[in-house]
């Protein structure tokens, strides 16, 4: 298959829309990986593209096919007829929902359905997996998203080359995508200190136990919030408030949109760190752009009246140059409560009540009502099982910048 003549087009099209400037370069970045490959007869490669234009960013995706038996090569929005692109649209609505994401589908505009076409591939059971780029019908912060419309339904749309491309799937299977990072395979680093632990961080007024404890000597978890502030973190604000407990908050640029809610987090003693800007992966950016994620993020933790003491990397995807451009202590999590996929309140107190240990860093996402929900019952049940809830620098004692902990060993 010819590689170059999209990766080309896609070049000019991107040098079009973006000018070089000094301030922001813009960027592209472009990969590619096999994602079926049924021996003579389909190939299917998958471009992933990555585009920083300045302020902003995008992950998008493309997948295109190639049939050996007859030289002939296909894009996504080939394999769908396309007057069946608004039903096409409504099934992938149906099944981010299904899948538990809260999508505005009233209407869905001709442009964004289009786009919907970009990255086409299939189960081996038959079922069309439609890849929901960054920012497509879904906010940023939810990222990239796989909706899987059932065979049934996406039959009755499929070209003939569709379904080519599906038996290929059917005869090959689907060829797994790289994992990206992932915290169980970074190494936590060791105890930040073997002295006695300093006296806890200063600051935290309203927050309660957090105070004065030593998480040396106390059985200390934290709870730590990414992406909000979100429409529901007022109330979980309230509900920490009524039972005295800290809690961590990670945060980018929803922080404009609700400054006083984040000077109401500083002020009754919650802990806040930095979760860039507007939550690329890291590791696909070079560290000039990695350092204006993080320095554009903390400027606006700072003009609502707040400061970053920590930064934890989107999707905990970070290298060694992150860690080094971070200027902070690098912060993961050892207890993933998964509470972004389940959206379900029972699971999520469920997730964080079994998985928390003695200096556990739990991670939660309060742009989730389920998740806001969930908290009561899992302070609640922690504090049952002897754990003093801390914010994550009191539970390590001291981090140091540019260190990488998932909890405190
Ligand atoms: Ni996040």
């Amino acid at each position: 298959m010819r590689r170059s003549e999209p990766t080309s087009t896609r070049e000019e099209g991107f040098l079009a829309d973006y000018a070089p400037n000094d301030v922001a370069p813009p960027e592209l970045h472009a990969g590619w990986s096999t994602v079926v490959d049924a021996p003579g007869a389909v190939i299917g490669v998958r471009s992933e593209v990555y585009e920083f234009a300045g302020a902003s960013g995008a992950a998008s995706s493309e997948t295109l096919y190639a049939d050996r038996a007859t030289g002939a090569l296909w894009r996504g929005r080939d394999l769908v007829t396309p007057e069946d692109l608004p039903a096409l649209a409504a099934a992938v609505v149906r099944a981010l929902a299904t899948s538990g994401h809260t999508v505005d589908a009233t209407d869905v505009p001709d442009a964004v359905r289009t786009r919907l076409l970009d990255d086409l591939t299939f189960t081996t059971a038959g079922d069309l997996v439609v890849r929901v780029g960054d920012g497509v019908l879904l906010a940023f912060s939810e990222g990239t998203v796989d909706a899987v419309v059932p065979a049934r339904d996406a039959d009755p749309f499929l070209t003939d080359a569709g379904r080519l491309v599906r038996a290929a799937f059917a005869q090959a299977g689907p060829t797994a995508p790289p994992s990206p990072v992932t915290p169980s395979s970074v190494t936590p680093s060791p105890a930040a200190s073997a002295e006695p632990a300093a006296p806890a961080a200063s600051g935290s007024a309203g927050a309660g136990e957090g105070g004065s404890v030593d998480c040396a000597q106390e059985k200390c978890v934290a709870l730590t919030f990414d992406d909000g502030p979100g429409r529901d973190t007022s109330r979980l604000l309230d509900a920490l408030a009524e039972v005295h407990a800290p809690a961590t908050f990670l945060l980018g640029q929803n922080v404009e949109r609700q400054p006083a809610v984040v000077a109401r987090m500083a002020a009754e003693g919650h802990e806040i760190g930095n979760h860039t800007w507007d939550h690329k992966q890291l590791t696909k950016l070079p560290a000039a752009a990695q350092r204006r994620e993080i320095e554009r993020a903390a400027a606006a933790i700072e003009a609502a009246g707040a400061r970053a003491t920590l930064f934890r990397p989107p999707y905990g995807s970070r290298t060694a140059t992150t860690d080094a451009v971070a200027g902070l202590p690098v912060v993961l999590w050892d207890v993933d409560t998964l509470d972004g996929k389940t959206r379900d309140t029972e699971a999520t107190v469920a997730a964080a009540l079994s998985g928390a240990k003695r200096g556990s860093i739990v991670l939660l996402h309060d742009i989730h009502a389920p998740t806001v929900a969930a908290v009561p019952r899992i302070v609640a049940g922690l504090r049952e099982r002897g754990f003093t809830l801390v914010t994550v620098s009191q539970l390590l004692g001291e981090p140091r910048a540019g260190e990488v902990y998932s909890h405190r060993s």
